[in-house]
């Protein structure tokens, strides 16, 4: 529907075809790895329900807020992430600039998760027919410490990645984002009914949704934003770049409550599923980035057409992750394209591949190179912390102050409402209270405590 011309691009710009369009590509974008491998693991990691409350806490003051003005200021510009901060300021193109970054850094690491799940979807179609907490991690230890296997199964994700993005927006982005979603979670309801009927369960459903208010610490709330950002797919330009994808006579601020409320449902329904099997199975919580892919195997061994659940889940999950893959190289190339004139085929070959090249690294250091640290960190555990939890909320702090000091409040609630058109009662508290003030003051308080700067 949208393809206007810009003076200052060759291509003309692409756009989704309707609105269900962009929450589907939105959604794809935030639903995927995020949900099912990374929040699990942070909530085990962190101490249980107290993490979730604070997540969920993180979600309602800064997340939709955040989502908001990005979706706002990407439709606004027409323009992807960088070339959005220039048209309004030339001078704060660095913002988006931070942005930049933290997606090649996360989409490395990401793409080799990615290749984990293509590895599990094959073993569950033979079946894992293990239970033991011992085996399931020899499997996965086994397989993410070997040097040549998961970097295959890396290649094989980011070839895929690249691929849609080569296509372009309009066939690659919307096609593959429809149908997955929906069926993803039903998928995920049903294993979280399956695993609350296990032997044992209420003691994980305890660790998961009974608070223990004296785990909270500094760390805690930092590791809680930083997987907001990173469900929401915050700080990076992915939801700013699909924003200017978005039709100028759509409804943002529906959009912007949809995609938080079906991604943090997801979530939420992913930790039934994990928790339950944990403690019934009797596996560690606090088992690290591995933690859902040792527990499933034994969900899945143990369960009624475990072949059929098990396969169809890691396809699902792996569709997810793409769509979430795209969503990171695509402000990088929408960025090459548009502010230094590259073509798309230049572009998400010389990106992807360069991304391959850093994520063959982070699989290494989960096996052979797991001998170098920095800070107690791999370079896999590194990748993650830097972009999760200082990138992208310094980035997504910038980017509401921008919106609402630099820009304006009054030109983005101009844009929020179609120029006035479309009723949105409480726009005046988003743009002048939560924008301005709370959410980014928020972000950095979090941030500066837990860098134990106080
Ligand atoms: N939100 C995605 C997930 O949960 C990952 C993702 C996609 C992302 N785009 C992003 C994370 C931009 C941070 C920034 O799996």
């Amino acid at each position: 529907m949208l393809s206007q011309q810009h003076s200052d691009t060759q291509e003309p710009r692409e756009g989704f075809a309707s609105k269900v369009g962009f929450i589907f590509a939105a959604a794809g974008s935030a639903i995927g790895l995020g949900n099912i491998w990374r929040f699990p693991w942070l909530v085990g990691a962190y101490g249980g329900a107290i993490f979730l409350v604070i997540y969920l806490a993180i979600i309602i003051l800064v997340g939709i807020t955040m989502f908001m003005g990005e979706v706002t200021l990407g439709r606004y510009a027409q323009r992807s992430n960088v070339g959005a901060f220039k048209k309004i300021n030339k001078s704060y193109a660095w913002v988006g600039g931070i942005g930049l970054i933290a997606g090649f850094m996360i989409l490395s690491f990401y793409s080799v998760v990615g290749g984990w799940v293509i590895y599990y979807f094959i073993r569950a179609i033979i079946g894992f027919g293990i239970t033991d907490p011992i085996l399931t991690d020899q499997l996965f230890g086994g397989f993410i410490s070997n040097p040549i296997l998961p970097i295959l199964f890396h290649a094989v994700f980011m070839a895929l990645t690249i691929w849609i993005c080569y296509n372009g927006v309009k066939n690659g982005i919307e096609k593959y984002s429809n149908i997955m979603m929906p069926a993803l979670l039903v998928i995920v309801v049903i294993l979280a009914i399956r695993s609350m009927m296990l032997p044992g369960a209420a003691e994980g459903l305890r660790f998961y949704l009974v608070p223990d208010f004296t785990k909270i610490t500094s760390k805690t709330i930092l590791a809680a934003l930083g997987q907001v950002f990173f469900s929401l797919s915050l700080g990076m330009g992915s939801i700013l770049t699909y924003g200017s994808y978005l039709g100028k006579k759509e409804n943002i601020p529906q959009a912007s409550l949809m995609v938080p409320f079906m991604d943090t449902l997801i979530a939420f329904t992913a930790g039934l599923v994990i928790f339950p099997a944990v403690f019934s199975y009797g596996f560690e919580p606090s088992s690290g980035p591995g933690l859902t892919f040792v527990t499933l195997p034994a969900v899945f061994s143990e369960m009624p057409m475990g072949n059929l659940f098990g396969s169809a889940f890691f396809f699902l999950l792996l569709l997810a992750a793409l769509t979430s893959a795209i969503s990171l190289l695509e402000p990088i190339i929408a960025y090459m394209i548009e502010e230094h004139g590259w073509n798309r085929k230049r572009a998400s070959l010389t990106l992807g591949g360069t991304i391959f090249i850093i994520g063959a690294f982070a699989s290494l250091s989960m096996g052979p190179l797991s001998g170098f640290k920095i800070a107690d960190l791999v370079f896999f555990d590194q990748l993650d912390w830097i972009s999760n939890n200082l990138l992208l909320p310094i980035g997504g702090m910038f980017t509401a102050l921008f919106i609402s000091w630099i820009w304006g409040t009054d030109n983005a609630l101009r844009e929020v409402t179609n120029d006035g058109l479309l009723k949105f009662d409480l726009g005046n508290f988003w743009a002048n209270i939560m924008l301005k003030y709370v959410a980014p003051a928020l972000v950095f308080i979090v941030f500066l405590a837990g860098l134990g700067l106080f």
